[in-house]
């Protein structure tokens, strides 16, 4: 298969909030054994939203390095995919033109499809750097996933942000053109427009997420992709990390192969270390396991990745690319370890007043808590408006 399109990514940069939670402390609460979340589902931790935090200051805070390292010479569309908007109209990325310096010269939306919206935003740039090859796109994956206190969905919440600069004769991954799909009505997961909180059916989800990823692999190999066996590594959507692992057992038997657990574990392993100790990030997940990847992995130069995009309602995505030679040299792997090993940990008491705590809907002016060590934060919500401010 060729990449002579030479369209993908050249920078990926990530951020989390301030504060993580335990799940040691959740299992506590919840009177359950703690190896059920750390074995059971995979996970650890969880990054916790501060008082003065949302999607808009740890978008700013990935996209920032992306511009200090390449200016915005080119960036002619920014693509914010998000399920946890803070408006209904204006799109969040807007917010960053005075916090980060976006360009006024540009095409900017907020796109939602549940966990695909990134990988929507990816796709959705090479089509428009194929036309134009001297077009650059910034796109944004943030979310930060709350679910109801005491519920199962309680464990799998978290919260991040990966920008991604997407050129044509790119620096780190070079996409193939092939990629299959998959969409179908499905109620597994589900915000309705008055919840702060998602609605979700659990296993119904987790047997949706299976069905779609091997109905999206049927149509990557109808439109010509690789086979299986090309692969060094897949990078999953991780809701938890441990249905990575499920999805590509279920991948793996649905196409006759035996699914060992050395195997599985030397296909998806690295993927998941960062999201085991970040949590749900919904469209930046699949994202933060690549980075999880790249930052750990011996040298992939030439290597062919798969990627496997699920969001909710329902839409698959499968596709692949090409590690670029030299892209160690593009990595911020330093950083973005230090973006995990500096939050702070809550106490639960904590948590729960963070999670209960809801935006003022009178219009008047409402100054935030201080709270975050971040580079942004949300000062104030004034007249209806949300102010942000650099710390
Ligand atoms: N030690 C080790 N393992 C243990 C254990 C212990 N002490 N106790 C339980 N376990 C294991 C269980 O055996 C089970 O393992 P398997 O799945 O391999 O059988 C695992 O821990 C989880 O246990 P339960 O199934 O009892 O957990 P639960 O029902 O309380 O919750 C869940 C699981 C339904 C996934 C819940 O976390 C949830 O609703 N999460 C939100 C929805 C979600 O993430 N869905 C994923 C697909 S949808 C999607 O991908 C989009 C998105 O981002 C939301």
């Amino acid at each position: 298969m060729s990449t002579s399109a030479s369209v993908g990514i050249s920078d990926l940069s990530f951020a989390t909030t301030h504060y993580a939670l335990d799940h040691a402390v959740l299992a506590e609460r919840l009177g359950v054994d703690r190896d059920k979340f750390y074995i059971g589902i995979g996970q650890e931790r969880m990054s916790v939203a501060a008082a003065d935090e949302d999607i808009v200051t740890i978008a700013a805070a990935a996209a920032k390095p992306i511009i200090d390292r390449h200016g915005v010479d080119g960036i002619r569309t920014v693509l914010f995919a998000t399920e946890t908007g803070v408006d209904q109209s204006k799109a969040a990325a807007l917010y960053l033109h005075s916090l980060i310096g976006l360009p006024n010269a540009a095409r900017v939306v907020e796109l939602k499809q549940a966990c695909y919206g990134g990988t929507a935003g990816l796709q959705f740039a090479a089509g428009l750097i194929a036309r134009d090859p001297s077009h650059k796109v910034l796109v944004i994956a943030a979310d930060i996933a709350k679910y109801e206190i005491d519920t199962p969905g309680e464990p799998t919440q978290g919260a991040a942000a990966v920008a991604m600069l997407v050129t044509a004769d790119p620096s780190i991954i070079a996409l193939d053109p092939q990629s299959g799909l998959y969409s179908a009505d499905i109620m597994d997961f589900w915000r309705p427009n008055y919840r702060t909180e998602a609605i979700v059916d659990g296993k119904t989800s987790v047997n949706a997420y299976q069905k779609a990823a091997e109905e999206a692999w049927n149509d990557y190999r109808r439109q010509g992709g690789r086979d299986l066996g090309d692969f060094a590594a897949f990078c999953y959507h991780q809701p938890f990390t441990k249905m990575a692992y499920k999805a590509h057992k279920h991948l793996l038997e649905s196409q006759g192969r035996t699914a060992e657990p050395e195997a599985i574990e030397a296909a998806i392993g690295k993927t998941t270390t960062y999201n085991r100790t970040v949590g749900n990030s919904y469209t930046a997940s699949l994202y933060l396991g690549l980075l999880a990847l790249l930052d750990q992995a011996e040298d992939l130069t030439d290597k062919v990745l798969a990627f496997v995009s699920y969001g909710s309602g329902a839409v698959a995505e499968f596709f692949s690319g090409t590690v670029v030679s030299g892209y160690t040299e593009h990595l911020r792997t330093e950083a973005n370890r230090a973006a995990i090993d500096s939050r702070e940990l809550l106490d639960y008491d904590h948590y729960r007043q963070l999670h209960e705590a809801q935006a003022p809907v009178d219009g008047k002016y409402h100054a935030t808590v201080s709270e975050t060590s971040r580079p942004y934060r949300l000062a104030a919500i004034s007249g209806h408006k949300r102010i942000y401010e650099s710390v």
